[in-house]
């Protein structure tokens, strides 16, 4: 067997965890959780299937995620139920001893494929020689942890959909313009919200490594990465037009991972825990069309039958790479830990980790 070979075989799961009914992988589920004690942590984010948020220790936002990360100095494993930028970040904030494994290392972000280092060098050389030093970046926390890196060495931070205004505001406090990362709609909806024109926002093209601006560039307040949520992007303001003419009682509340347009014609728009949070404090009788991930929306109807909930958009499905993580990959993974078996573990080498950390603690910093 040759080295591509073996390291696929690894990470094949054996078909007996494909065989076993969903009581036999709960069952050996929560054995190895009790056997393990605090030595097993398991953070889950909420766009989780309900078969594997069951088993979370810590529930959260993709902010709350990399908060209980960095708290937890105890636990040895670490089990990230989410996808690989968060294990990531889940890795650079715990310490040398502690390990974290992602039960399928295809949970990955399209989002954070948007934006590779490579392409962020290149286009941080021909922002300089543009605007020279007057630009800080920002990256969303869905971004590799290089690209977190080169932020934090170049004195920017990172973001998350539940801190942006926050450290948007704190960006321009350090330099005139911003270049953020690598989700132009939470880009573009956060600085909006700030008073920033839309005409002094640019757009860079990494594909054609160029700016995409109509107007006088000495104008420009803030440069979009030309990234997205390939989820986020399928609610339309046709969706919202649909839902005000059937149900015009109810309030639509989208994540600011979604369009400009959509996002104005919405009546509120937050991070995931903020949709979380206004629907728990709503009261009962009260009506919703959601507009974020589908594995969330069902989540939330199911926990508030007292609620009319829909999501935005009829047609929506689950983030699929979230999905990844499935009952089968969660206990092979608690398996092969307790078999001593270094499957599926997220190292992020020096000096990518420090220098990514860097990024990281100016933004828990000011959360
Ligand atoms: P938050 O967890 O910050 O709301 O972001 C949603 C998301 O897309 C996670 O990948
Ligand atoms: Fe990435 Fe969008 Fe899925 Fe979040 S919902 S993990 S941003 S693809």
């Amino acid at each position: 067997m040759n080295l591509l070979e073996g390291l696929q075989a690894s990470n094949t799961i054996p078909k007996k965890y494909l065989a076993m009914t969903n009581a036999e992988l709960e069952e050996r589920a929560v054995c190895v959780k009790n056997r393990l004690g605090k030595k097993l942590f398991i953070p889950g984010h909420h766009y989780q299937k309900d078969e594997v948020i069951q088993f979370s220790d810590a529930t959260g936002d993709s902010l709350k995620l990399a908060q209980v990360a960095a708290e937890n100095t105890e636990a040895e494993f670490i089990v990230f139920c989410g996808v690989h930028f968060m294990a990531e970040t889940a890795d650079i904030l715990t310490t040398v001893k502690q390990k974290v494994y992602l039960p399928d290392m295809r949970a990955g972000c399209s989002m954070a494929d948007m934006a590779d280092i490579y392409q962020t060098n290149r286009a941080w050389t021909k922002l300089q020689e543009l605007f020279g030093d007057t630009i800080i970046p920002l990256t969303y926390v869905n971004s590799t942890a290089a690209i977190k890196a080169f932020v934090g060495e170049n004195g920017g931070a990172t973001v998350t959909s539940s801190n942006a205004e926050k450290m948007v505001s704190w960006a321009f406090t350090k330099k005139e313009r911003l270049l953020f990362l690598p989700d132009q709609h939470l880009g573009r909806n956060t600085a909006y919200n700030l008073g920033v024109p839309l005409e002094q926002m640019a757009i860079w093209d990494p594909a054609k490594n160029e700016l995409v601006y109509e107007g006088v560039i000495e104008d420009i307040k803030v440069i979009l990465w030309k990234g997205h949520c390939s989820v986020h992007e399928n609610f339309t303001v046709n969706n919202v037009e649909q839902v005000r003419k059937q149900y015009p009682y109810m309030k639509i509340i989208v994540h600011p991972e979604c369009s400009r347009e959509v996002v104005a014609a919405a009546d509120l728009a937050g991070s995931t825990n903020y949709i979380i949070d206004v629907i728990e404090n709503a009261e009962p009788g009260s009506a919703f069309a959601i507009g974020t991930e589908m594995n969330l929306v069902n989540r939330i109807m199911k926990e508030h039958p007292d609620k009319e909930i829909i999501s935005l958009n009829p047609y929506m499905c689950a983030c699929l790479t979230m999905n990844r993580i499935d009952l089968p990959h969660f206990v092979w993974c608690l398996e092969s830990i307790e078999d001593n078996f270094e499957r599926n573990r997220i190292i992020v080498e020096e000096p990518i980790a420090s220098n990514a950390k860097i990024a990281l603690d100016r933004m828990l910093e000011l959360s």
